[in-house]
């Protein structure tokens, strides 16, 4: 399989707004490091999901690689061609329909003012403009709302965000992903905002879309059930850094790093079996910050297990086996 999306010690610094005073008493300019050093790579039709803590950068690094932001610093390689700096217009050019993301609130991902058929026309509009009919446009939307399964879609393309159930919404702006037919997706927690009962419909969907389509899927989520029924590989993310990745079972099942081995061990498995067999661990609950980023381990005021090393040098990413990696000192 050959790689679609290859990042490289990505980086993306905010600026933390200064004060009058903080500007006066001429106060060193800080930054937020939501993502800070970041590499991975993802093969055609492969699904790898981002898990860890609320803030540890996860969406950022999916709008990172479609390049809704502009890197601080690093590499994003996509189908062989470095795209980490070109200019919106280029982007335009390809990378635009190639790749699309689907955030969580379908609600405010939808113009509230515009059809839904409308909204998912948009795109083919934007891209195609007059090389495609109206008529020839819209059949375009019609199919890919069946597909989707707004049913019937002539009904549902003159409805407006409002008038669907939330589920509903979800698949018309998975729909308006689809129709330009991307080949990358990144889906930042496309089912958190969903009752749980519709979850597992649009994860079945996007499963079977992902065939279909030939897709490949960069899909962002807290939920480990989540991860364990969607991912091929899972990345866990901690203070803007990889600490672990490898197979989703693996990782579930036997996660290495100690960070893992605490997010994991405090959620339930639908297997209770498996849900026996983990090893229950309990880490110190300081909130990470990510302005002022530990020295060494960003994990090791937090870690039961931390080394002088680990307080001096930072971990890279070490081998467990072909399949499985952390950044861990007790691994080296
Ligand atoms: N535009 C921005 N300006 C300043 N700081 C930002 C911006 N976007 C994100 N951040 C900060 O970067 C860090 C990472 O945020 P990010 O949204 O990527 O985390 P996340 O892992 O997606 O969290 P969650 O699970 O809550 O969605 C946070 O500290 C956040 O406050
Ligand atoms: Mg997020």
């Amino acid at each position: 399989m050959s790689v679609i999306l290859s990042v490289e010690n990505l980086k993306k610094y905010f600026p933390v707004e200064q004060t009058f005073l903080d500007r006066l008493l001429g106060r060193r300019k800080e930054y937020v490091k939501a993502v800070d050093g970041v590499s991975f790579e993802i093969k055609r039709g492969e699904t790898l999901a981002l898990v860890g803590e609320s803030g540890c950068g996860k969406t950022t690094t999916g709008r990172l690689v479609v390049r809704l932001l502009k890197p601080t610093g690093g590499k994003i390689v996509f189908d062989g061609i470095d795209i980490t700096f070109t200019k919106e217009s280029e982007l335009r050019k390809w990378f635009r329909r190639k790749a699309q993301i689907i955030f969580q609130d379908p609600y405010a991902s939808l113009n509230p003012k515009m059809k839904i058929g409308e909204a998912i026309e948009d795109p083919l509009l934007i891209h195609f403009g007059d090389k495609l009919s109206k008529k020839e446009r819209k059949e375009e939307v019609l199919k890919i709302m069946s597909k989707v399964g707004l049913v019937p879609p002539e009904y549902f393309y003159d409805r407006y965000p409002h008038e669907l159930s939330g589920g509903q919404r979800q698949r018309a702006v998975i729909a308006r992903a689809l129709v330009l037919r991307p080949e990358f997706i990144v889906a930042d927690e496309p089912t958190s905002s969903l009752d749980v009962s519709i979850r597992a419909q649009i994860l079945k969907l996007l499963q079977t879309l992902k065939e279909e389509f030939k897709l490949t899927f960069l899909f962002i989520t807290h939920d480990l059930a989540t991860a364990y029924y969607i991912a091929d590989r899972i990345a866990v993310m901690y203070l803007g850094r990889i600490v672990e990745v490898g197979d989703a079972k693996k990782v579930i099942l036997n996660p290495a790093h100690i960070y893992t081995r605490a997010l994991f061990s405090a959620v339930p498995l639908p297997d209770p079996k498996l849900n026996r067999s983990r090893s229950k661990i309990k880490i110190r609950s300081e909130p990470p910050n990510p302005i002022n980023i530990p020295s060494g381990c960003r994990f090791h005021p937090r870690c039961p297990y931390a080394e002088e090393r680990c307080r001096r040098q930072n971990p890279p990413l070490i081998k467990i086996d072909e399949k499985h990696f952390t950044a861990c000192w007790l691994y080296s």
